[in-house]
């Protein structure tokens, strides 16, 4: 039996909610998001209970999360990972939200941060400095300071400039800087979009690696700084192995010459996030046999390794529900016209992702079909040349596999409040984000300039 967590007071007044109609069981299994998303005769399911009812309850657009599919998940990684001494430090961008990040922390996580918003973030859900490392290439000095006044386990330097910048930041606080220096590994990475590469060389992310031995040895002369670690990130959605490997066998042979020319001992190993989740019909990541590989490469290292995954921890974990407001016909194109579009999933339109969308009550009829949201973009779309159910006006679909890089890349554009956020646990939910009001989009505006009034 699963342990049901309190969601009540997670984020502001969060309600539990039952069903109202009687549970069933399921008879059919989605392929996405496996056990989490299921058919009966009340239609798509989010563990036991109905997106139709969410959405009565909720409106559309609404994200829903599955808490058992996180929870599992979870367990999946920290089960490959066991045979090495490794932490899981979620990486916080995927998804944000306050009760995600609480759930993940009664399961043991850390986290991998990227801004002061989400340093804030942590620590509210209750996370110490020990269970953070604070990544990102541009950091501002606040947010150092920031970091180091929560004493956060490591900062990833990704610069010399920024390492002079961070001595600077801790001799004022009186601290010395927990550093892994991040290193762009510079290896072939193969993902569904560019933009998802970040370990390639050229790139803005990390230290140019034959650069990186001359920043460490800078680092031994800054007095505020203790160099501790080395850190990598080959980039998203990685479902094969090879640019770990030879990322990591990289770093170790660096660590080898750092501790050789500089009296740096170094402890942690951060091999950064990028496991691949399935979008479609693909296999899974085989996480045990990448926990061996990891271990093949490390053991006897004495290295602690972080492993900074988002993705794969939550991405099959949500949907997001919409409901078609029109269909029509253009160019001999048909069209089905969703209340949902970019600024709630900005995915298909910024790296051409694919999503799968499953009507919640198939009509029973396909068609093929350009799935475009209410926004005045030609690039609103969710799903291009679609074959899909013929879903009609009043029809609710669910966009899989949107857990993460969904809610937290949404935005007001068109003056569109943003979704709610909604969490499933076995046979309750309860909404997690509040849909945003009218009114909070204009919250912090001035209409009116002092200056201009006078
Ligand atoms: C430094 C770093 N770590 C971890 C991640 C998480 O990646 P993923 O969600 O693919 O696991 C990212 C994503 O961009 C990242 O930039």
């Amino acid at each position: 039996m699963r342990k049901r967590i309190n969601h009540r007071g997670a984020v502001g007044k969060s309600v539990l909610k039952t069903p109202k109609v009687a549970p069933k069981r399921a008879t059919e299994t989605t392929t996405v998001g496996d056990e989490a998303f299921s058919r009966n005769d009340e239609g798509l399911m989010c563990e036991r209970v109905p997106l139709s009812v969410i959405a009565r309850e909720t409106g559309t657009p609404a994200y829903v999360y599955s808490a058992g599919a996180i929870r599992d998940q979870y367990a999946h990684l920290r089960d490959a990972m066991k045979s090495v001494d490794a932490r899981l430090h979620y990486s916080v961008k995927a998804n944000s939200s306050m009760a995600i990040l609480s759930l993940l922390r009664e399961l043991g996580a850390g986290l991998d941060i990227v801004s002061g918003g989400e340093l804030y973030r942590a620590l509210k859900a209750g996370y110490t400095g020990r269970d953070i490392v604070f990544s990102g290439v541009g950091k501002t000095e606040r947010e150092m300071e920031d970091a180091l006044r929560a004493q956060v386990l490591l900062v990833n330097v990704e610069s010399e400039q920024e390492l002079h910048v961070l001595d600077a930041v801790a001799k004022r606080l009186g601290v010395k800087a927990p550093v892994a220096l991040r290193v762009n590994p510079e290896v072939l990475v193969d993902t569904p979009h560019p933009y998802t590469r970040t370990g390639e060389k050229g790139m803005k992310f990390g230290i140019p690696f034959d650069e990186a031995l001359s920043v460490a040895k800078a680092s031994a002369t800054l007095p505020n700084i203790d160099l501790i670690g080395l850190d990598m990130h080959v980039g998203s959605q990685i479902s094969q192995f090879a640019p770990y490997e030879v990322g990591l066998q990289r770093l170790l042979h660096l660590r080898r010459e750092i501790e050789r020319e500089t009296k740096a001992r170094l402890e942690w190993l951060d091999i950064g996030g990028g496991l691949a989740v399935t979008y479609d019909a693909e296999r899974s990541v085989d996480v045990r046999h990448f926990g061996e590989v990891v271990k093949a490469l490390v053991s006897g290292s004495g290295l602690k390794i972080i492993l900074e995954p988002g993705r794969y921890l939550v991405g099959n974990a949500g949907v997001l529900l919409t409901r078609v407001l029109y269909r029509k016909r253009s160019g001999g194109k048909e069209f089905i016209i969703t209340d949902a579009g970019m600024t709630d999933l900005l995915r298909p339109s910024h790296y051409n992702a694919f999503h799968r969308i499953d009507a919640v009550k198939p009509t029973g009829r396909t068609t093929v079909a350009d799935v475009v949201g209410p926004i005045c973009e030609t690039g609103d779309f969710l799903a291009l040349d679609r074959q899909i159910d013929d879903a009609q006006p009043g029809d609710l679909l669910a966009v899989q596999s949107t857990g993460a890089y969904g809610f937290v890349m949404s935005s007001n554009y068109n003056s569109r409040p943003r979704a709610p956020e909604v969490l499933v646990d076995a046979d309750r939910f309860a909404v997690i984000t509040r849909r945003e009001s009218y009114d909070d989009l204009v919250r912090n505006e001035i209409e009116t300039p002092e200056w201009r009034s006078r």
